[in-house]
């Protein structure tokens, strides 16, 4: 369907939990957050129910996320069921990466077509220290078993911070160089915790130039719905991908709204207009009047994020938006 600047939405991003195995310092504060309670998620049946009410609306790609979506208990039935809705053309995922050794193969059986991987750090101290106790072991191998297991395309995400991991964004380019994995710059979003830490932003050009990036051709064949923008330099299995969130936005083409795991539909990533389904779906009313409020919230969607904005602060973490 259209929102009323006239763009395609079509992408519907899942956060099915807010908890996670990680507290990322960029992510969560150190005393991590009050996860919310059970009953205040949605059940995998009534997001089985929003997920098909969307494909009336020409919805077709979907994005599991989180907090951590692997750790919530029955995801692989959720996923199968998802797979198999009619209209659901493209079933996606992005996790933390650490129960992947486990759980790729089910993964792709279940359905899915794609992963997105989070890895900030290829070091194990570094990576100890910013996600507060994970093992970057298990997500490196996450991410080879998510090879063999033929997920395609595997995007690594890497959330650039000054200070942090500027120094290692080489090693991050021979991995997209000698692998089949699309490695992608982010730049941190001032949203939650990271709205403390503005001055640790990197820009994709700051990122190109520590890179020693010239300006290339941008390629167009990397499956996927978001907004990264990619380049494969000459003898790259992978390619490399930026995502500008803030120094050049890309607000005009959103194609994307965003459910969180608590059952608001959220227009845009930085809105803080949200749309109550929870309640809706719990008071029993057709799916005709589910679909209208859904039709209402999307074309409200507003222009653009404000997150330039020095003022600009928002009222969730981003374990509980999903990214
Ligand atoms: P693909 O379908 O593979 O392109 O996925 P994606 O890039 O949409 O999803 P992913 O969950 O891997 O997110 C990658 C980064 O893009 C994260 O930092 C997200 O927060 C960010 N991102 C995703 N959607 C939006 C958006 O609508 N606006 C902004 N500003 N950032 C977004
Ligand atoms: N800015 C940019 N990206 C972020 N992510 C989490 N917090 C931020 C932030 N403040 C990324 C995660 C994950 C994806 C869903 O969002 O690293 O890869
Ligand atoms: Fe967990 Fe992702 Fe937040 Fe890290 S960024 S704490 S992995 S939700």
């Amino acid at each position: 369907m259209q929102d009323q600047y006239l763009r395609r939405i079509e992408y519907l991003r899942i956060s099915i939990t807010d908890r996670c195995n990680l507290r990322c310092q960029y992510c969560m504060p150190a005393e991590g957050v009050q996860w919310l309670p059970h009953d205040s998620i949605l059940s995998f049946e009534e997001i089985l129910r929003l997920m098909r009410i969307s494909t009336q609306l020409g919805f077709r790609r979907f994005r599991v996320t989180g907090g951590e979506p692997l750790v919530r208990k029955g995801i692989l039935g959720f996923l199968r069921e998802s797979a198999q809705l009619p209209g659901v053309d493209d079933l996606m995922l992005t996790t933390n990466g650490l129960l992947l050794p486990e759980m790729a193969f089910d993964i792709k059986s279940a359905g899915v077509q794609r992963i997105n991987i989070s890895l900030d750090t290829m070091d194990r101290d570094r990576f100890y220290e910013n996600t507060r106790g994970g093992d970057v072991s298990k997500v490196i191998q996450g991410i080879f078993r998510s090879l063999e297991a033929g997920l395609n395309p595997v995007k690594i995400n890497v959330v650039v911070v000054r200070g942090f991991n500027t120094d290692e964004l080489p090693s991050f380019l021979t991995l997209a160089k000698e692998y089949p994995l699309h490695v992608r710059f982010i730049e941190l979003m001032p949203i939650g915790v990271s709205s403390e830490h503005r001055s640790d932003f990197v820009s994709i050009q700051e990122m190109k130039e520590l890179l020693g990036l010239e300006d290339d051709i941008p390629i167009k064949d990397i499956p996927g719905g978001g907004p990264a923008e990619y380049f494969r330099p000459n003898g790259y299995k992978g390619s490399i991908g930026f995502i500008s969130a803030l120094s050049r936005h890309f607000c005009n083409t959103c194609n994307r709204v965003r459910l969180t795991a608590d059952g608001k539909l959220r227009p845009c990533l930085h809105s803080k207009h949200e749309v109550d389904f929870r309640e809706v779906l719990r008071s029993g009313i057709s799916d005709q009047e589910v679909m209208k409020l859904f039709a209402q919230a999307v074309w409200h969607k507003p222009a653009e994020h404000h997150m330039n904005n020095e003022a600009w602060q928002d009222t969730r973490v981003m374990s509980q938006i999903g990214g």
